[in-house]
């Protein structure tokens, strides 16, 4: 296929039109959020507040270690503008994993991840738009791949995780250690041979791209590593299944919301849980753990390396 004219995506003005459809081309977007994209840029290019704040925001999106560095609105989210802000960092990371040796293959697979993010503002706002600048700039920073069903980040071991303390040893873990972040994408069923290959694939990858980072184990911090699922889901349960990959580790400070974001598509708990759709196990068993007095809680498990 045709590269885009990398050189013309810049952080200083949002791209020409041609040069948006061959970046979308090569990220291998649907013609659908294709068209989308394009018909979105004349507004924002029309737009002289959208021109003076670009610069300045790329520069920010790359820059600023904050997670929560960007607070979109609707109305930022229904006109795309930080999506071409995502897009205005591309060749800088696309240009730091060639550096590495990362085919460029990964490097459009990685990129092509956007399509989801578009879908998951559907799934909460029932309409097409772009808000996950902040998640997107893990991937603008060039710390996650994906690979196979699952993603994987490079970060260091986080200080709101712990092991749990055996007495007379030392943790495996500390705040800091190098350790691989484990994602589950919302793409389908979490089938174990899948997960079996895409561990395979990662176990590859970052000791030949990211020899420096010589983790010590992989790690996930998910609604998915409560161990209270286990209480209704079968162990043959892809969830399960999953779950019991890891080794359980203690999230301080948790909280539900990740449960009501991502399965019920809402941002926390509501006040009042009798409307709720029941239409999967998952959402049975959360919501009757809840109603007979119980609560929902992230938490974190690890996979020595
Ligand atoms: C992770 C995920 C792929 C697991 O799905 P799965 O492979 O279907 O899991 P299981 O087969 O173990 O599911 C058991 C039951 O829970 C239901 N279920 C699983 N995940 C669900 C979800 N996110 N929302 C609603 N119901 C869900 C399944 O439909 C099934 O119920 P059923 O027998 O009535 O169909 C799925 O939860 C998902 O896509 N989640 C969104 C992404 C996410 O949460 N990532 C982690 C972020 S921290």
């Amino acid at each position: 296929m045709t590269l885009p004219d990398f050189d013309r995506i810049t952080t200083d003005r949002l791209p020409e039109p041609e040069v948006l459809f061959s970046l979308c081309q090569w990220m291998g977007l649907a013609p659908e959020f294709t068209s989308l994209l394009m018909e979105a840029l004349p507004a924002l290019q029309a737009d002289p507040a959208v021109a003076e704040r670009f610069p300045r925001d790329c520069h920010h999106y790359r820059t600023c270690s904050d997670y929560e560095k960007f607070r979109p609105t609707e109305a930022e989210a229904l006109s795309f503008y930080y999506a071409f802000v995502h897009f205005a960092s591309l060749p800088t990371m696309r240009n730091q994993w060639l550096a590495r040796g990362i085919p460029e293959t990964q490097i459009q697979i990685t990129a092509g991840e956007f399509d989801r993010w578009l879908h998951r503002y559907r799934e909460q706002h029932g309409v097409w738009g772009f808000d996950l600048i902040n998640w997107s700039s893990v991937y603008a920073q060039g710390r996650l791949a994906p690979l196979g069903r699952l993603g994987f980040e490079v970060i260091p071991f986080p200080a709101f995780c712990h092991l749990p303390e055996k007495t007379g040893t030392t943790p495996l873990l500390q705040a800091g250690d190098p350790v691989i972040s484990v994602h589950i994408p919302a793409k389908g069923a979490l089938t174990p041979a899948d997960c079996d290959h895409a561990f395979a694939l990662a176990r590859e990858f970052f000791p030949r791209y990211f020899p420096e980072h010589n983790y010590k184990a992989f790690i996930c911090v998910s609604w998915m590593m409560d161990r209270q699922l286990a209480l209704y889901l079968p162990p043959e349960s892809n969830l399960i299944h999953f779950q019991n990959r890891f080794q359980p580790a203690v999230v301080d400070n948790a909280n539900d919301d990740s449960f009501w974001s991502f399965i019920f598509n809402i941002p926390k708990r509501p006040a009042n849980l009798t409307d709720m759709p029941r239409d999967t196990r998952l959402r049975r068993i959360m919501l009757e753990h809840i109603e007979k007095g119980n609560a929902w809680q992230i938490a974190a498990g690890y996979i020595p390396r």
